[in-house]
């Protein structure tokens, strides 16, 4: 099976590598295809994220990518921004769980955050009205905010969920929340089984710091999915555990919540597990189902052995000992 591989920078290179060694040893047999992107391909190319990397995703259908940098003030717009919307990844998908090993103050957080993924403040439409005055705009379309929460509630019906909740400030932005307000309702009238609530997203803030193990589906605008992404990683151990997925209709990209981490880059002590755990869901989404809940396994069993972890668990380990213990973990 070929996919391909976007390595990123930063700890990109270090935790694709470590997910690639992982896979590998759950016994799945990937021909992974090198695709370039991020700061190494601006300087090769002129462009950080290359037309040719965009094709061999459209070909090959699949991806598995490391964080990637965005050279900022050199007049490239946002590589992420661009790859979800050039392929059309409406869905950005975050499972967010509490893992055993891993002590912080909720136990039973589980929960799904469902990003839109292709517009709202992140459209990328931002311009200078006069010197000192700019503007950026919040695109909703009826056909993005429908296809999302539709999105959010057919991953309730297949995971076996029973609640979503729509986080809005439609209250404020009358217009663009109140479309995405009316297209939830809209859809949630369609799914009599499935528990539906709508709540401000500051107020989503507060009780997720409260008691996240009340949510079950979350679904949001971009900025407010890109933020709260991040609010859920850290109630269950951090950026170097939690996976993501970026899915359309047509294409798939695989993806940690986490960026490049320049603080940590090249030195050989990044949590490879964010990543190892979105080819988990990559190996589900291509059909490897029993390879995919080997490695969740692996996982579990690393973190509670507490052995070889990383600084970020506590741990005095690094890349290199961790992923020795997640393939040690595998089992036979
Ligand atoms: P970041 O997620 O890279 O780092 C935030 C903090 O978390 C840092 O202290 C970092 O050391 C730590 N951290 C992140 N991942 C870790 C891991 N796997 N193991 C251990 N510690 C980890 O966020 P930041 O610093 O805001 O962004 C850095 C760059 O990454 C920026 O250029 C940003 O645009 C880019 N980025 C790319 C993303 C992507 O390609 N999907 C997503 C988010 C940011
Ligand atoms: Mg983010």
């Amino acid at each position: 099976m070929k996919v391909v591989l976007i390595e990123g920078d930063g700890i990109g290179p270090e935790v694709t590598a470590a997910a690639c060694r992982v896979v590998r040893a759950a016994g799945v047999d990937i021909d992974w295809v090198r695709a370039d992107a991020g700061l190494g391909a601006a300087e090769r190319y002129g462009e950080p994220l290359p037309e040719q990397t965009l094709d061999l995703i459209k070909h090959h259908r699949v991806a598995l990518k490391g964080p990637c940098t965005t050279p900022v003030g050199k007049g490239f717009r946002s590589i992420n921004v661009r790859l979800r919307q050039g392929l059309d990844l409406y869905a950005s998908l975050r499972p967010v769980r509490t893992l055993p090993g891993i002590k912080t103050p909720f136990e039973a957080v589980d929960l799904i955050v469902v990003r839109e993924n292709t517009e709202g403040l992140y459209a990328g439409l931002e311009h200078q009205v006069v010197p000192g005055v700019v503007e950026s705009l919040r695109v909703i379309t009826r056909t993005a905010a429908d296809r999302i929460v539709r999105f959010a509630f057919e991953q309730a019906r297949h995971s076996d969920r029973h609640l979503v909740t729509f986080c809005h400030k439609a209250d404020v932005m009358r217009l663009s929340d109140g479309l995405f307000l009316e297209c939830a309702r809209a859809v949630a009238d369609e799914y009599p089984f499935i528990r539906f609530d709508e709540k401000p997203i500051d107020n989503v803030c507060m009780e997720l710091a409260l008691d996240p193990t009340k949510f079950d589906v979350l679904v949001m605008e971009n900025l407010f999915g890109d933020v709260i992404s991040d609010l859920c990683a850290g109630l269950v151990g951090g950026l170097g555990v939690v996976p993501g997925a970026n899915l359309g209709t047509r294409y798939a990209v695989f993806e940690a919540v986490h960026g490049s981490a320049p603080d940590i880059a090249g030195k050989g002590l990044a949590n490879p597990i964010a990543v190892v755990r979105s080819a988990a869901m990559l190996l589900d989404h291509v059909g490897e189902r029993a390879a995919a809940a080997r490695v969740e396994r692996a996982v579990a069993r690393t973190l509670e052995a507490k052995v070889g972890l990383t600084r970020d668990l506590g741990g005095d380990g690094n890349t290199a000992s961790i992923t020795d213990q997640l393939v040690k973990n595998l089992g036979s």
